[in-house]
């Protein structure tokens, strides 16, 4: 089959056995599923879950949502398209605040999205140099480099990417730019191989996923969610992170040990009975994928997941 076949919606779901055990699914829970990208762990909580409980999914790509709506038949689905630091408010309306029993989070991109150049995330294939995972809203990264100066543009690459030739990088592009439109994800994935020489990784690997990060605000909208997550939960109720960038992954390693410490309250303070501050967290720790599925798929090499729990 083509790797590039733009009817292709096949993702597989990454450390699936990990993540569905660790949210310790209730029978007749209430879960979220913060990503449902096809669907893979979706499917895995609902075989889970009895007759009375209840998934509700978000994903921001309206392609997500529209598979999901053609293949899951299932009552006890609910779908949101939306991103998912949306998800206090949009519990608030539905009186589910404090009431849900696991969030699931599986960062990043899906091989539907990533596989289909006409989303633009690929360097292996030709397509418009977009990115974004909402195509309702937002800016391409082609219009966002138009826009941008060199500077600005530097800053992103190396911020986001960890790229030691971001400067180079951006100067390139502008040059590139003078003389003609860059438009596409080759015309990027081009300039940015003159310059970063790597082995073993496409060199244009860091500064896609700077882009990219950048272009979708993932660690703005992860760094919302999860406050969000300490009113969502329930007593018990378990968050599980599945990140695949160092960058995400410090943001929920540093979340979780800020609210599983018990901290000593400064003296003085009015507090009777309780010597130190509460926690709202249990700290269950951290996994990575197994050496068979890192032999099966790529992807799930860079993969970690880390499993809290809500304390009331
Ligand atoms: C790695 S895939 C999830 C795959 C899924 N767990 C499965 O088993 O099929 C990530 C999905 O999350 C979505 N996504 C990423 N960031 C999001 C955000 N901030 N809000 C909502 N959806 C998001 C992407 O559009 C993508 O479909």
């Amino acid at each position: 089959m083509d790797r590039y076949n733009l009817n292709s919606n096949h993702h597989q779901s990454v450390m699936f056995d990990e993540a569905i055990e660790s949210l310790a699914i209730k029978n007749n829970g209430i879960y979220i599923d913060a990503t449902f990208g096809r669907g893979g762990h979706a499917q895995g909580i609902l075989d889970k879950l009895g007759a009375d409980g209840k998934l509700i999914a978000f994903d921001q790509d309206k392609s997500a949502i529209d598979y999901a709506e053609q293949n899951f038949k299932d009552t006890r689905l609910q779908l949101i398209h939306s991103p998912f630091a949306n998800m206090l408010n949009l519990l608030s309306e539905q009186k589910l605040v404090g009431k849900i029993d696991g969030i699931l989070m599986d960062l990043g991109v899906s091989s539907p999205q990533l596989d289909n150049p006409e989303r633009g995330f690929s360097f292996n294939a030709n397509g418009p140099l977009d990115m974004r995972m909402n195509q309702n809203s937002g800016i391409s990264v082609a219009k966002w480099l138009t826009d941008a100066n060199e500077e600005q543009i530097a800053n992103v690459i190396y911020e986001f990417g960890e790229e030691r030739k971001s400067r180079h990088i951006a100067s390139a592009i502008k040059k590139f730019q003078a003389k003609e439109p860059l438009q596409t994800t080759l015309q990027l994935a081009n300039i940015v191989s003159s310059i970063v020489k790597i082995k073993n990784k496409h060199p244009a690997t860091r500064t896609f996923a700077a882009l990219r990060i950048f272009i979708n605000q993932e660690l703005e909208q992860l760094a919302k969610t999860l406050e969000q997550t300490l009113d969502i939960l329930a007593d018990k109720g378990r968050l599980s992170v599945i990140s695949f960038h160092s960058l995400e992954d410090r943001m929920v390693k540093k979340f979780i040990q800020k609210h599983s410490k018990q901290r000593q309250l400064p003296k003085g303070l009015p507090i009777k009975n309780n010597e130190t501050e509460k926690m709202h967290l249990k700290d269950l720790g951290k996994s990575f994928a197994s050496a068979a599925e890192i032999d099966n798929s790529r992807r799930s090499r860079s993969a970690i997941l880390r499993i809290s729990e809500r304390i009331c």
